[in-house]
């Protein structure tokens, strides 16, 4: 195949990596990360050890060949909808997104319609520790699944798991976006707020346990309104619990930006939950709480 990786951040450059071990890896990325790529090529160690020579441009209009099988989306949630409108430039067969947060179908389906979507979630963790070189953290499960259906969901899965990044076809997309959103939920403004690596919500669990609970029983409420079950809030509470311990050494994506002062991703996560449930009369104090929090002290962009 040949790829188009719109997003060289962490989780980007991890999927660029490993997919060029098979496939023809183009990337678009800015900055110093660039400059880095292009001279010495992307460094990747921890869950995926190498450096990888990916063409790697600064923007589409650079492209001299502009037709791809398969456009991966990595861009932070927020710069979802200008991606989407970018790649209007090129020419793609499939398109593939792993990215954090709640409500992006709205955006895929506004901006380029359900067909050829797939709707990837990721449990990899990884940082962008210095322009060119990325520590893959955790090798964690990709789900994903086709918005119409159509087999290139499963041709992916194999393909992902030819290249080592652990992959399963979702059974229903939109539970595995709201669980791996509750995930977030709690995650990411935790330990933002309290600049702490992720293991820091296992090992502070009995003293965090009403916040997180609060937050994870608003999310089950707002999940609902999209018609989906995640099922028991202890169900919810494990799994957090587990990505925690999995995750432990990963500072989260929010902490990140937090720390680097930008923009972070919460519109996408607690301040969206929120939103769902007050826009249907329903009171989300946990939620609203850590958007305002994080609100107050993300950077611009
Ligand atoms: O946003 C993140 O950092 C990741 O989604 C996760 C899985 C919480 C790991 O840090």
């Amino acid at each position: 195949m040949r790829v188009l990786v719109f997003g060289m951040g962490a989780i980007g450059s991890v999927f660029a990596a490993r997919l060029s071990k098979r496939h023809e890896v183009v990337g678009i990325c800015r900055g110093e990360h660039y400059e880095e790529i292009k001279r010495n090529g992307l460094k990747l160690r921890g869950g995926t050890e190498g450096t990888f020579s990916i063409r790697v441009y600064r923007s589409l209009k650079e492209l001299d060949e502009k037709t791809f099988d398969l456009v991966l989306i990595a861009t932070k949630s927020y710069d979802l909808k200008k991606a989407l409108k970018a790649i209007k430039d090129v020419t793609f067969s499939y398109l593939m997104t792993v990215q954090n947060g709640l409500g992006l179908i709205d955006i895929l389906e506004e901006v380029i319609g359900r067909s050829r979507v797939i709707y990837g979630i990721t449990y990899n963790a990884a940082v962008l520790v210095r322009p060119g070189v990325v520590d893959h953290v955790f090798l964690g499960e990709t789900v994903i699944k086709s918005l119409v259906d159509d087999p290139f969901d499963e041709y992916l899965v194999k393909e992902l798991k030819s290249v080592g990044l652990p992959a399963r076809k979702s059974d229903n997309i939109l539970k595995d976006i709201w669980l791996k959103g509750t995930v977030n939920c709690v995650i990411n403004p935790l330990t933002a707020i309290l600049r702490e690596k992720n293991g820091i919500i296992r090992e502070k669990w009995d003293l965090l346990s009403d916040v997180v609970s609060g937050v994870v029983t608003e999310c089950l409420e707002a999940a609902k309104i999209d018609g989906v079950d995640l099922g028991s809030p202890q169900e919810l509470l494990d799994l957090i619990k587990d990505v925690s311990l999995r995750t432990s050494e990963n500072r989260s994506s929010m902490l990140q930006d937090i720390l680097k002062g930008r923009r972070t991703e919460i519109e996408f996560l607690n301040c969206y939950v929120a939103s769902r449930l007050e826009s249907m009369g329903k009171r989300a104090p946990y939620n609203r709480a850590l958007c305002a929090l994080i609100r107050s002290m993300e950077g611009p962009s």
